[in-house]
């Protein structure tokens, strides 16, 4: 596989080094969780290894509660006898933990490589903190193609067709039976995107999430930990 670049970090990072800044990046997230917190779970490869952190100290967070925004990580989270509970039966969260496809020096996110980025800005925005880990390579300087969309069945080819430059997934769908697709067009404003997506109607959610909601990013390469305060 052709090594994958870190735009702000040189050279190139290979698949090992990568899979360690993912941990590195989750392990500085789970010491923010404490007993007694409401805390918003996200999915993926780096949020199983904020997963396998927390689960080392589930002896720790007896009182904790935890939303899942999806079926995989609200699985892996009860096995490791994290207190899993429904998103409306916490109300609204301390905090919540999630990764991204792409980080922008703004603060915008693509989120929805998983297909799970609805269940994730629903979480994100019902936390008073939305915390974000990736490894380095995730770093980009302007966001771009793809952005995940998640679309309804009903009309779905002339949804795409409204949409443009945007294709279905040959994947699962989402954890509400929806489609997951990609929208691959150009990206010159990520804000004026987001407000055509979501005004285009079929669009149950798009991958892009602003500023505004991100609280941090921590960030994991080979300069070690840096967190990213982010303010818009
Ligand atoms: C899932 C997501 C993930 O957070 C995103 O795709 C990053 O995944 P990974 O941690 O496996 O690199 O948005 O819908």
């Amino acid at each position: 596989m052709a090594p994958h670049r870190a735009p702000e970090t040189q050279p190139p990072l290979s698949d090992r080094e990568i899979e360690r800044f993912k941990r590195d990046a989750a392990r500085a997230a789970a010491e923010l969780v404490h007993d007694g917190m409401r805390v918003g779970l996200g999915t993926g490869s780096t949020v199983a290894h904020l997963l396998d952190a927390l689960g080392e100290r589930a002896g720790q967070l007896r009182t904790a509660r935890f939303a899942a925004t999806s079926p995989r990580t609200a699985a892996i989270a009860a096995e490791l006898s994290l207190e899993v509970c429904d998103l409306d039966e916490l109300g609204e969260l301390d905090l919540a933990i999630d990764g991204a496809d792409q980080v922008d020096p703004a603060g915008w996110l693509v989120k929805g490589g998983g297909g799970a980025h609805t269940r994730e800005k629903i979480v994100a925005a019902a936390a008073h903190r939305f915390v974000v880990i990736v490894s380095a390579e995730k770093l980009v300087p302007r966001i771009g193609p793809p952005v995940p969309l998640e679309l309804l069945r009903f009309g779905v080819r002339c949804t795409l067709a409204e949409l443009g430059h945007s294709v279905l997934r040959d994947a699962d769908p989402s954890p509400d039976g929806n489609l997951i697709a990609d929208y691959t067009g150009p990206v010159e404003d990520p804000a004026e995107l987001a407000a055509r997506l979501a005004a285009t109607p079929g669009v149950v959610e798009h991958g892009l999430f602003p500023p505004a909601m991100v609280g941090e990013v921590i960030v994991a390469g080979p300069q070690g930990i840096e967190r990213r305060p982010i303010t818009a």
